[in-house]
């Protein structure tokens, strides 16, 4: 039941299964004869410097993988040198995650993450189907009353309609923007319209995202709608990107599609359920290996040597 939580997407999970293919569709044009003897993969996102382009996106409920749940993920955050993003719906508090280690965490510290794809939860129906129970929400507890662990089927949807405001809409980011002084990163952005309002009402960052494939289902694959967001950006603020990061190829394919970094979403919680802590640093520094690898193989020893000539979409023929 929780490995159908974890792995699966919205209805047919046609857009979960794209955001892995289309990357598959770029085919790498590597130069030869440079010098790669030194890599370098350190970036800066937002001020904080990390280790390589990979971060970690936030997903919830890291104790049904593990029992040190997002504390194990953050510390191998901390240990990787990279920015973990802690999800809202975590099965550890925020003040728990920030007493366990350093690592820079994006969540009410050091930026705000505002997941804008998800004003409904979607339709996953392997959760339906398995009547998965979520347990309490660690950062509401005490504030909603939902019933945990009942055999009266899913208890994901009620738990959605009782957390989520679905009528928050753009104009509330000045709300937002109001309270804080903090950064404001908008999640789920797939189109340039979009691309452009967040722009417009002060966005310190787009991620390009469809949520992993568990929200809309029919939306694009992320890897084939960035360019269209980056070109809206137009370099103004980073753009990140996540779904179907599985290789370190992929990551290389994303910077040259013009993302400044990446996030992980699922990898990182299959780590976490084989090894804990260990688990998610094997799966952040076989990613961050293989980028080395491409990178060095493609003659590109700098993040900035990575561009749009380095990758081409092959129609499906080709394949
Ligand atoms: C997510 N995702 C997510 N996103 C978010 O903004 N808040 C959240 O609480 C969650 N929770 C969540 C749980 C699980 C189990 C998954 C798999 C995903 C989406 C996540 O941040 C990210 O967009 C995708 O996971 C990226 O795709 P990959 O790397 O899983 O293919």
């Amino acid at each position: 039941m929780y490995y159908d939580f974890y792995a699966g997407g919205a209805e047919d999970e046609h857009t979960l299964k794209k955001n892995v293919q289309e990357f598959q569709r770029i085919i790498l044009q590597p130069r030869v004869l440079v010098d790669v003897s030194n890599i370098a993969m350190s970036t800066n996102i937002l001020g904080y410097t990390i280790s390589a382009p990979i971060m970690i996106a936030p997903t919830s409920m890291h104790k049904l993988a593990h029992p040190e749940g997002e504390l194990a993920t953050a510390r191998a955050a901390a240990e990787f040198n990279t920015i973990m993003i802690l999800s809202f719906s975590a099965s550890s508090s925020v003040e728990e995650v920030a007493a366990s280690c350093d690592a820079v965490r994006f969540f009410q510290l050091y930026a705000i993450v505002l997941t804008a794809d998800r004003p409904r939860r979607g339709r996953k129906e392997a959760d339906i189907k398995n009547k998965m129970n979520l347990p309490q929400l660690k950062n509401l507890e005490g504030l909603i009353s939902i019933e945990v662990f009942s055999d009266k089927g899913s208890n994901t949807k009620p738990y959605t309609n009782e957390i989520f405001d679905s009528s928050f809409c753009w104009r509330d980011i000045a709300w937002l923007k109001s309270i804080t002084n903090l950064p404001i990163l908008i999640k789920g952005i797939l189109t340039r319209e979009d691309a452009t309002k967040a722009m417009e009402v002060g966005a310190a960052g787009i991620i390009v995202s469809n949520h992993g494939g568990r929200q809309l289902d029919y939306t694009p694959a992320t890897i084939s709608v960035l360019e269209e967001v980056v070109q809206a950006v137009g370099r103004k603020v980073p753009v990140l990107l996540d779904g179907g990061i599985r290789r370190g190829t992929d990551v290389f394919k994303a910077l040259a599609l013009g993302a400044q970094a990446v996030l992980v979403g699922r990898p990182v919680i299959y780590g976490l359920a084989a090894k804990g802590e260990a688990g998610v640093r094997k799966v952040m520094h076989m990613l961050k290996d293989e980028l080395e690898l491409t990178m060095a193989l493609a003659g590109c020893p700098t993040l900035k040597d990575i561009s749009r000539s380095h990758g081409i979409s092959s129609s499906s023929s080709d394949l």
